[in-house]
Formats: C-alpha cells, structure tokens, sequence
C-alpha cells in the first residue's frame, strides 16, 4: 500500500495553480495585443494635410507688376502687365526655406543661404539648385484665382485673365 506525502501534495497543487496563473496571463496579453493591433489596422491612416488648392482672391486684387505673397499658403502671385498671372512656390529649392520679394532690387531672396532668384523664379545666386516652382493657376469659374500647390507647370504658363 502506497502512502501519499500531504506536503509533495501541496507543492504540486500551488506549480499547477502558478503555471495556470502564467498561462491565463500570457493569453490574456496576447489576446489584447490581438484587439490592438486589429483595432490599429481597421483605422485609416490617413494624413491630415492642408489642401492643395487654395483661392488666392480676384484678379483685380493685384495690381499690374504686383509680386504679391502669401503667407498663409507659401505661393507667390505676380501679376505681369495687363492680366498675365503666374504663380511661385516660396519654398527655397535649396533646403526649404521662405523666400523674401526684395522689391528694390526685383528678385527674391533666400534667408537661411543666400539663394537669389528673379521675378521668374531663375537662380541668379547661391546655392538653390533649381529655380522655383512655378504652380497651377487656373480661374475659377466666380472669377477667383485658384493655385493648385500639388501641380508644377512649365514657366511658360501664364495665365491670361
Ligand atoms: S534654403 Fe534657401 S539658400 Fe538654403
């Protein structure tokens, strides 16, 4: 007749109850590692970026031979002549920065580098490897200005209002 130890008994039963414990546990973290990473996927991931086209107000806002900028959407308007409208980017083909109209001089001017560029956008100095972007411009069809940021277009586009 074989006699059972009460206290091997005891040490058995609390590694079961450990192990459950460790198992009940690891299931629980992978399973809200599962709820999280599904939640993760079914959100879009969407960017949140201002539009591309923005209304740059009415022709008759610029006066002929105004080089006008716009703050809050970085784009140049210049006004040649009668109604030849063409748009810039500001943005330094350098490295980024903003550039400044300097009017007394006629060309724009890079502050963090010293880029130079005409009233068209051509490097006349520095270290700017590219001309500036010239954007979309297109009329709408209430009569505003509208550039579109997301297309560049040949300099020879010029808008005839
Ligand atoms: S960012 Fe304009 S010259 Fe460097």
């Amino acid at each position: 007749m074989t006699t059972r130890n009460p206290l091997k008994n005891d040490a058995q039963q609390s590694r079961r109850k450990f192990f459950t414990a460790l198992g009940t546990g690891a299931l629980a973290a992978a399973s809200t590692g599962a709820v999280v990473l599904s939640a993760e996927f079914l959100t879009p991931n969407a960017l949140f970026e201002p539009p591309s086209r923005v209304l740059v107000g009415k022709p008759d806002q610029y006066p002929p031979g105004s080089v006008a900028y716009l703050t809050e959407h970085q784009v140049v308007v210049v006004r040649e002549g009668a109604g030849y409208f063409y748009a810039l980017s500001a943005v330094c083909t350098h490295l980024g920065c903003i550039i400044n109209w300097k009017s007394q001089e006629g060309v724009f001017r890079c502050p963090c580098h010293g880029s130079i560029f005409d009233k068209v956008g051509e490097v006349l100095g520095g270290p700017a490897p590219r001309p500036l972007r010239h954007l979309a411009l297109s009329l709408t069809p209430n009569g505003y200005l509208q550039v579109d940021k997301s297309i560049e277009v040949e300099p020879s586009e010029i808008l005839k209002v």
